[in-house]
């Protein structure tokens, strides 16, 4: 490649500080720059000696007759056209996949849904509550169309499910299917909830209740959407709304049984990651740490003590909101984690580290 045609592939800086290195060297140090040695006739090339500082002027690239002079507009003009695309990896994109949420109608799952229809996917939201689902689903379809007029807008289906139930769960996602072409790609199990009780006072047809929601309503949906992938012998992506109660202990809020419950899901996303690799099912879990939502922030304006000791805690000193959920549940969902099976992912701020 001879200089002056490489030196039009490169960018405006890099064009004057080359051809300067360039003639500087030929002048002080001929033998290291063959390429010049070779090209006698390269010093008074058209190409070359044009400016009185021999700098190219601009634009002289474009002509053959260096005598002939175009006046540019100032540096901050542009000829490029402005854009409103936002470049990203291709492989994070969610395009053509659907993804059922369970606990899709509120607080961190709502949210979730939302980042995943924006990633380009339809959703399935699951829900006790099938009234909350249908008006949120509206709402997200038009989100989507205010933010991207031109894209075709998500398919969004509700179905109300108990996920502590196996004849519901299974109802539901033979429902989902019927919906959605028999097709479903990936699964966030957010459905769950935390009640702080001491263990000495919990009655343990409540525990059961709780575990019910948090362990067996994983449990339940996972496997049943398992099965559905095994079937068809496709690929899937599931992710495990745990919680970082699953490895830490929280103070000063008494809540064993929770605890417990998103031990066992994070350790069911393992072992799940492994049973089912060779069928080409991933399953990671994000464990998140305190987050801001409807329901903790009216926990925490009766309790502002509460808060104040809870961010102490947390080295990012805030807590996290349902956004913060956003990227690490598409990355997890899409081709760009492929090979991240089996693991756990905080997203809390720091805490668990600290
Ligand atoms: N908010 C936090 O700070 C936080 C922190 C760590 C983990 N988490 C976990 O995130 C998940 C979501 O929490 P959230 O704060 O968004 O709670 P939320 O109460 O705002 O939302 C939970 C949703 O699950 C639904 N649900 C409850 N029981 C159900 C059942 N049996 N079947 C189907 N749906 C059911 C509810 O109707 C609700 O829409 C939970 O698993 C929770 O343990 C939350």
């Amino acid at each position: 490649m001879s200089l002056p045609t490489r030196a039009l592939r490169l960018s405006g800086s890099a064009v004057l500080s080359r051809t300067r290195t360039a003639a500087a060297a030929a002048r002080s140090a001929p033998s290291v720059v063959p390429f010049l040695n070779q090209n006698k006739n390269f010093h008074s090339s058209p190409y070359f000696l044009t400016s009185k500082a021999n700098q190219p002027s601009p634009g002289e690239f474009s002509r053959t007759d260096p005598k002939i002079k175009t006046t540019y507009p100032g540096d901050d003009s542009s000829e490029l056209p402005s854009s409103t695309l936002s470049p990203t990896l291709p492989s994070f994109s969610l395009q053509g996949k659907v993804v059922v949420i369970t606990g899709g109608a509120r607080g961190l799952g709502l949210v979730m849904g939302q980042g995943i229809v924006h990633s380009g996917a339809d959703l399935a939201i699951v829900d006790l509550n099938q009234e909350e689902a249908s008006v949120q689903a509206k709402e997200l379809v038009e989100s989507f169309k205010k933010m991207h007029p031109n894209a075709r807008p998500p398919k969004i289906t509700t179905h109300q499910c108990d996920v502590s139930s196996e004849t519901s769960v299974s109802s539901c996602v033979a429902d989902i299917l019927a919906s959605h072409n028999n097709k479903i790609d990936g699964l966030v199990t957010s459905a769950g909830f935390v009640e702080n009780m001491d263990a000495v006072n919990y009655p343990i047809d409540r525990v059961r209740k709780l575990w019910g929601v948090n362990v067996d309503g994983t449990y339940l949906f996972a496997t049943e959407i398992a099965r559905h992938l095994m079937e068809r012998k496709a690929k899937g992506s599931m992710v495990f709304i745990g919680s970082m109660s699953g490895a830490i202990v929280n103070v000063p809020q008494p809540q064993a049984p929770y605890n417990a419950s998103k031990a066992a899901v994070r350790h069911l996303a393992a072992s799940f990651s492994v049973e089912w690799a060779k069928a080409g099912i991933r399953v990671n879990c994000i464990s998140p740490g305190y987050m801001l939502t409807a329901l903790t922030k009216k926990i925490l304006d009766d309790k502002p003590d509460l808060k104040k000791q809870w961010t102490s805690l947390i080295p990012q000193g805030k807590m996290g909101s349902p956004e913060d959920l956003m990227g690490p549940v598409t990355f997890l969902l899409s081709d760009a984690s492929s090979y991240v099976t089996g693991a756990e992912l905080r997203v809390d701020g720091g805490y668990t580290v600290a």
